[in-house]
């Protein structure tokens, strides 16, 4: 029987990017011939790599590269100390990454977070207060809202305090717009995978202030009527914010509109144990039963530690493994890598971000042997 072959564009970008990126590869290597498949891997500049490159943060050689590719394997984009070079449209982040989401539709956005047992210690929580466990879902709307609605900056002059004076002045404008239809298809990704997982939904909005909020809670609460098999209830974000540190296991999959779900799942990360452990896919619509996706760590390039070995890899790892579940339909090889993560944490492995020198049986390791560490657990 011949083995299922899937064409990946790999794109690292800066900071950890590459050294996490070769990790994942790695990693994807070692299941490809337990698990009979075949990833054609083709790497791609993209952010300040894409600019020293190409002058210019998504090439066109690497946006063709990702429409000739099954999936996206993204790394990380952006560096505090070059962006400010640029003008903003053509910085990284919204020039490359948030390009490729609209490019390529890519609205739904699902960040698993989960505390391992044995990184109990590292949640910053009081152990009360985890004792019932974390195993969140944040389904992010990643096409719209606040991040994709009208925005501009302007000259203006505004009336001075002093009566009768005014002075030069700037004004910025980010508007947030939604429609029915977003917040369905949305709506529907959370209400779906909710049934695979405790059958939970909690909506997040500010539907006591936004008028997106208002439309958000109208269109989940009708959508809810199509899933009667699962327990919806709708949060305020701020108090969403709070009912994360407060009391984490009362959640189960978190829908959030996209500036709230950003926020909600670096938080929420947090408390998993670092953000060096967050994966995230971004998927688009289905269609012949083929889901495009662009699979990448929630957090950023950390400048700070690029290059030294430190990195945490995991989150990269395990975005290769969503990959592989839901744009390849690779149920038991995204499993095997999920567990060899597991596995390796039990076995004591720890990158900086999640060592605590407490005299536990632990090692800390750098970003190479977590990445050998797993790839052997396969
Ligand atoms: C994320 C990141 C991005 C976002 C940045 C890098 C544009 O923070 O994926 O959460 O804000 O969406
Ligand atoms: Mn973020």
């Amino acid at each position: 029987m011949s083995s299922k072959k899937f064409k990946v564009a790999a794109l690292a970008g800066d900071g950890i990017g590459p050294e996490v990126m070769l990790e994942a590869i790695k990693v994807l290597r070692a299941a490809e011939p337990k698990f009979d498949f075949k990833l054609e891997i083709t790497e791609a500049p993209v952010g300040w790599a894409g600019i020293d490159f190409a002058k210019k943060a998504l090439p066109d050689i690497t946006l063709d590269v990702c429409k000739r590719s099954d999936a996206i394997l993204f790394g990380s984009v952006g560096l505090p100390e070059r962006d400010p070079t640029l003008p903003k449209e053509q910085r990284p982040e919204r020039a490359a990454l948030l390009r490729l989401r609209k490019e390529f539709s890519l609205f739904a956005n699902l960040r698993p977070v989960k505390l391992l047992p044995e990184l109990a210690e590292i949640c910053p929580l009081r152990p009360e207060r985890v004792s019932d466990g974390i195993d969140i879902l944040v389904v992010r709307e990643l096409t719209a809202g606040l991040y994709f609605g009208p925005k501009h900056t302007e000259d203006i002059v505004e009336l001075h305090e002093v009566p009768g004076q005014s002075r030069r002045s700037r004004k910025a404008v980010d508007t947030m717009v939604i429609t029915s239809g977003e917040i369905e298809r949305i709506a529907h990704v959370a209400f779906q995978t909710a049934r695979q997982r405790r059958k939970k939904v909690t909506s997040i909005d500010k539907a006591n202030v936004l008028e997106n909020g208002v439309l958000w809670r109208e269109v989940v609460t009708d959508l809810g009527k199509q899933y009667s098999d699962v327990a919806l209830e709708h949060m305020f974000v701020d108090n969403g914010a709070m009912q994360l540190v407060l009391r984490p296991g009362q959640f189960d999959v978190m829908l959030c509109e996209n500036t709230f779900g950003d926020i909600l799942s670096d938080e929420a990360a947090a408390l998993g144990g670092s953000l060096g452990m967050l994966p995230s896919a971004s998927l688009g619509q289905t269609s012949a039963e083929k889901t495009f996706g662009l699979y990448e760590p929630a957090g950023g390039t950390a400048p700070d530690i690029a290059g030294k070995n430190l990195a945490n890899p995991i989150a990269q790892i395990l975005s290769a493994a969503l990959m592989l579940r839901h744009s390849f339909g690779l149920t038991a090889a995204a499993e095997a890598i999920e567990t060899a993560v597991a596995k390796t944490i039990s076995a004591g492995y720890r990158t900086g971000d999640i060592y605590q020198a407490n005299g536990a049986a632990t090692r800390k390791v750098g970003t190479r042997e977590m990445g050998d560490a797993i790839a052997a657990a396969i």
